[in-house]
């Protein structure tokens, strides 16, 4: 039996982890630690909420007494630490959220494995969530590798390469056993709709205008969340203690010409005329120190490990906009707040 702690599994990329683990592996616990931000939706899980081996925590990962007691009551073997503050926008309005969350909730997440595991380090294991924007921006040509010196821009990616220095330091200092990784842009179900491709279906169902940054020309690599998923069993189940892997789809788009492609998709689904959604599209202020191009060589974990991605992009947005456009409920909830409710109604008597 190995008790594993996923930490802000009720957002986009930790539910689908969260799915994984506790459907996969019956013999695992699977718990789910979660502040419940604005980005938390329990909503996210209700397939797996009453599974036998899975649980759900409220709790803030910053609070480091709280985190020190669950980690002695608990005794995980391994976590999965996916809880951020995960949106470059709102870093820029308000970096301190991501300061302390992604930072201070990290060491506080490092400190408990440490105190509970010291001296028997024998299968446990810390496995760290973290994102290419570490790495900075790329010109025309290249690609980010596990060796690309980090060069982080935005609030968001400062904090995201602060965790990621703390948690080789605690490798290097006490010889916890962490791995990292470091992955591309994610879209699929359940993706909050402030990012990029969930916010523009969202305001094409609604005639909305599509705010384009700047000339629409930054380039990001796009994998589909399940793939990624599956790059995290790999590695927190493959991977060997104290190595780094970049995850990637080897799909990389401008932002205009994907835009282009949700809108084009968008008006079929919807039996609309062609070229309806585009003419929402318009261009707006750029992001404040925005990044041209980010572009993951993930060959170490392809050749390493045998992990590839299992969908083409022109299948992966097909499935996204199904999902969004058969989610009404699920869309409409998050929009206007109501998501936040399903927390009392499921475990308000509890
Ligand atoms: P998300 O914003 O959808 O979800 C974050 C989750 O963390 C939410 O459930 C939230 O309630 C929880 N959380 C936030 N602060 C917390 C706190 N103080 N204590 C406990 N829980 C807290 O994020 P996501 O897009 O699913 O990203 C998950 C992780 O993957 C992040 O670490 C992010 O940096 C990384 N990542 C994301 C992408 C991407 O494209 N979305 C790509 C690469 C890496
Ligand atoms: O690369 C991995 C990162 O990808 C993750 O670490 C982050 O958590 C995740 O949010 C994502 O960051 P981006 O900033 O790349 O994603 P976002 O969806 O916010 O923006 C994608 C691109 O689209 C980016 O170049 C900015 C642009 N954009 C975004 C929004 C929300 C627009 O042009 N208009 C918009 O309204």
């Amino acid at each position: 039996m190995k008790k594993i702690l996923i930490t802000g599994a009720a957002g986009f990329i930790g539910s689908h982890v969260a799915r994984l683990f506790v459907n996969k592996y019956p013999d695992y616990e699977i718990y789910n630690l979660d502040k419940l931000t604005y980005a938390g939706n329990l909503e996210n899980l209700k397939d797996i909420d009453k599974a036998p081996n899975y649980q759900f925590i409220l709790g803030d990962i910053v609070n480091s007494d709280f985190v020190m007691n669950l980690f002695k009551e608990h005794k995980f073997d391994g976590v999965i630490h996916l809880a951020a503050e995960s949106h470059v926008d709102r870093s820029i309005e308000n970096p301190m959220e991501f300061i302390m969350t992604n930072i201070v909730g990290t060491v506080n997440l490092l400190n408990a494995a440490k105190t509970i595991w010291e001296g028997d380090y024998e299968d446990k294991r810390f496995y760290h969530v973290s994102t290419d924007e570490v790495y900075g921006s790329l010109g025309n040509e290249g690609f980010f590798y596990e060796d690309t010196p980090y060069d982080p821009h935005s609030p968001y990616s400062a904090s995201k390469a602060s965790s990621d220095h703390l948690v080789r330091a605690y490798n290097d200092t006490y010889g916890l056993p962490v791995i990292i990784s470091n992955c591309s842009n994610n879209y699929g179900p359940n993706q909050f709709p402030e990012k990029l491709i969930p916010l523009f279906i969202n305001n094409i169902r609604h005639n909305k205008p599509l705010p384009v940054y700047g000339k629409g020309e930054n380039v990001r690599d796009w994998l589909y969340v399940i793939d990624h998923a599956a790059a995290i069993d790999v590695i927190y189940h493959k991977g060997a203690t104290g190595e780094t892997f970049n995850i990637g789809g080897h799909n990389e788009w401008t932002n205009i010409d994907l835009i282009k492609v949700v809108c084009k998709v968008m008006d079929k689904k919807l039996g609309h005329e062609p070229g309806t959604s585009e003419k929402l599209i318009t261009f707006v202020t750029d992001r404040a120190g925005h990044d041209l191009r980010y572009a993951i060589d993930s060959s170490k974990l392809q050749n390493e490990l045998g992990w590839k991605p299992s969908l083409q992009f022109e299948e992966g947005i097909d499935l996204t906009i199904d999902w969004y456009l058969n989610n009404e409920e699920w869309l409409n909830n998050v929009t206007s707040g109501n998501y936040q409710k399903y927390y009392d109604e499921m475990y308000g008597n509890r």
